[in-house]
């Protein structure tokens, strides 16, 4: 531990536990002494840790090849997003973590609008933003980067490093109400909601606020973001 002090920056407080190994659900420190794995890795190894078929499929992987760029084709990426469509989208983008894939999605936001109002040519950025903006909720966590960090109500997370990307209104989680009257036409480029939310606390929303987003997004011609990356499933994918 002290060690990692002298050539690591800091930026979590750990728990001073040292992990070796695991297997399955168990983890077992350096002096030996072993755990029940209640955490995944914040929710990201669903199959615990050293499951045999992940092993031969990363070890199988590894062997043929290493890694591409995305300037190539790619087989197995086109296969594994066609398991995913059928699940929940028409066409997948993979990132390398959460807060990419919510970057990717703030990239899309203003994409979109820009692709669905052509005839803007310079459109305002800050103050009187026009459609450009982002509509996130109480109690959100989104990720670590400027862009996601602007998204994530707790301010501490953000504080640190303002200022992050302007242009987000937060507004109640489950406040179908307000919602309602600031999703709008010409002005919302996106909004993000998590489902169910983690980081915040544990809380669900209810299908009646998140139908209610579906259509005011319609209504606006505005994204709307399901954040999964906390529960267990999306990250699994
Ligand atoms: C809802 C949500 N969004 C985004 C993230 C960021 O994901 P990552 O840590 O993979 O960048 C997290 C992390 O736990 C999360 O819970």
């Amino acid at each position: 531990m002290e060690v990692e002090r002298s050539v690591l920056i800091g930026t979590y407080a750990r728990a001073p536990i040292v992990l070796a190994s695991g297997k399955g659900c168990k983890l077992y420190d350096v002096e030996g002494r072993e755990y029940l794995d209640m955490t995944s890795g914040i929710a990201v190894n669903a199959l615990g840790h050293g499951d045999p078929d992940w092993v031969e499929a990363v070890s199988e992987q590894a062997d043929i090849l290493t890694h591409v760029s995305n300037v190539y084709y790619s087989i197995p990426q086109v296969e594994l997003a066609k398991c995913l469509e059928c699940s929940f989208a028409d066409r997948i983008f993979f990132s390398n973590s959460g807060t990419e894939a919510n970057e990717a999605a703030i990239k899309f936001g203003r994409k979109f609008q820009r692709f669905s109002h052509p005839d803007v040519k310079e459109p305002p950025v800050m103050p009187g933003v026009t459609f450009l903006e982002y509509i996130s909720f109480s109690n959100s966590f989104h990720g670590r980067t400027m862009g996601a960090l602007a998204l994530t109500s707790k301010e501490h997370y953000g504080s640190p490093f303002e200022p992050v990307m302007p242009g987000v209104t937060f507004l109640e989680y489950g406040n179908i109400q307000t919602a309602k009257q600031v999703i709008q036409r010409g002005k919302t480029a996106a909004v993000f909601v998590e489902p169910i939310q983690g980081e915040g606390g544990i809380y669900s929303s209810t299908t009646e606020f998140l139908q209610s987003l579906r259509n005011a997004c319609d209504d606006a011609g505005a994204l709307l973001v399901f954040d999964e990356v906390g529960l267990l499933s999306a990250k699994l994918l």
